[in-house]
């Protein structure tokens, strides 16, 4: 069994960050999202991965290098452009040769492991498996009818969902995927849709079986998603205080300090992560935050928030919240007159000022 990990794509939709970052190397609880997928991956015994990388390929291959750190055996697989999912596992090809493999989507999450699924795999041997989450808002997602154990149906976010089962980023395939990735045509947004070709093989008379995963599954490709996926893995961690955290600072319920970390006459409110050698002083950490390395929080409020490593945040009258902050950026109260607002900006930036 061999594992693609799809990490190319535009990220658009969480722009400006993806100007300049690879979306699947945004941190959630500090860790590029990436991480996990891999770690999910060596922890079922998968060890043979290939990556599909785009335009961000330097900045992951810099990230995941051969793969040895993760106990894997990484090949990277180029796409030339984003022509969709389907595409992407299509030219993995000659690296899958005729195993089973697992495709997983590099920016999403899984709380539960993959063994459970690839046990069903094994067992059952369909064709195609895909795993299915239950959700609140269908018409975003993939949807899945499903009937006597198999997938009947897929439908690209319906207006009128036939169900709640959305599919995940994780799927299961055997060679007869790439019979599929042959007849199906580019969608009318130009993308070849992995939707398409699992229908393809529904109506071409080939298995395609389903597990409905316990526990929460995220896709990270929206800033809200984000916010909820680092809120998620925060509420995983347990207390852990490495740095340095002064008489007069209060530290409650399930905070984790680096080392090097320094907390000064704050309070920090968990779950919440403050990363290496970063400084708090004088300032609120509220729930399900993720501190990055180096930041410097003076005389400010963050909560619910994923500041990236090298930020500085002072003097900020308001709480900032829901907020995601790139790597290096600089947030401050100007002291002199007039009382402005200043800012220099990225493409796609958002602000929103009270
Ligand atoms: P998506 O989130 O569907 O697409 P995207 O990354 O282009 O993002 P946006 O819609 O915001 O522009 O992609 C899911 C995953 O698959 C993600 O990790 C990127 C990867 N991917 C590829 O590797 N190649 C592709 O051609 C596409 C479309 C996605």
């Amino acid at each position: 069994m061999k594992g693609v990990v799809l990490s190319g794509g535009e990220g658009t939709r969480l722009r400006p960050i993806t100007h300049t970052r690879a979306k699947q190397l945004v941190p959630v609880a500090n860790k590029p999202v990436l991480f996990y997928g891999l770690e999910c991956l060596k922890a079922c015994g998968i060890t043979d991965v290939g990556i599909v990388v785009g335009g961000t390929k330097d900045e992951i291959k810099r990230a995941v290098s051969d793969g040895s750190a993760f106990g894997l055996k990484v090949t990277y697989v180029e796409q030339e452009a984003p022509l969709g999912i389907g595409h992407a596992v299509k030219i993995c090809r000659d690296f899958v040769k005729d195993e089973p493999f697992v495709v997983y989507l590099g920016d999403n999450l899984l709380l539960e492991g993959m063994e459970e699924a690839l046990a069903q795999f094994r067992r059952e041997r369909p064709h195609c498996q895909v795993l299915l989450a239950r959700v609140p808002d269908p018409n975003r997602f993939g949807v899945a009818t499903v009937a006597k154990g198999q997938v009947v149906k897929l439908v690209e976010k319906p207006k009128e969902p036939e169900s709640d089962l959305a599919l995940t980023g994780v799927y299961i395939f055997d060679k007869s995927f790439f019979v599929a990735a042959e007849e199906i045509k580019p969608s009318a947004r130009g993308e070849l849709e992995i939707t398409d070709a699992i229908q393809w093989l529904v109506d071409n008379g080939f298995r395609v079986g389903f597990r409905v995963v316990d526990g929460w599954w995220k896709d990270t490709g929206r800033l809200e998603d984000l916010l909820e996926a680092n809120r998620l893995i925060l509420a995983t961690l347990s207390e852990r205080i490495e740095g340095e955290v002064s008489e007069t600072s209060r530290i409650d319920f399930r905070v984790v300090i680096e080392a090097g970390a320094r907390v000064v006459n704050s309070s920090i409110r968990g779950p919440a992560l403050i990363g290496r050698d970063s400084l708090v002083a004088d300032s609120y950490v509220g729930p399900f935050t993720s501190i990055g390395n180096n930041c410097r929080l003076e005389n400010c409020e963050v909560e619910h928030s994923i500041i990236m490593d090298g930020s500085m945040i002072k003097n900020v009258r308001g709480r900032i919240t829901d907020s995601l902050l790139g790597e290096n950026c600089y947030l401050d109260r100007l002291q002199q007159k007039p009382r402005v607002y200043r800012f220099m900006l990225g493409d796609n930036s958002q602000v929103e000022v009270i």
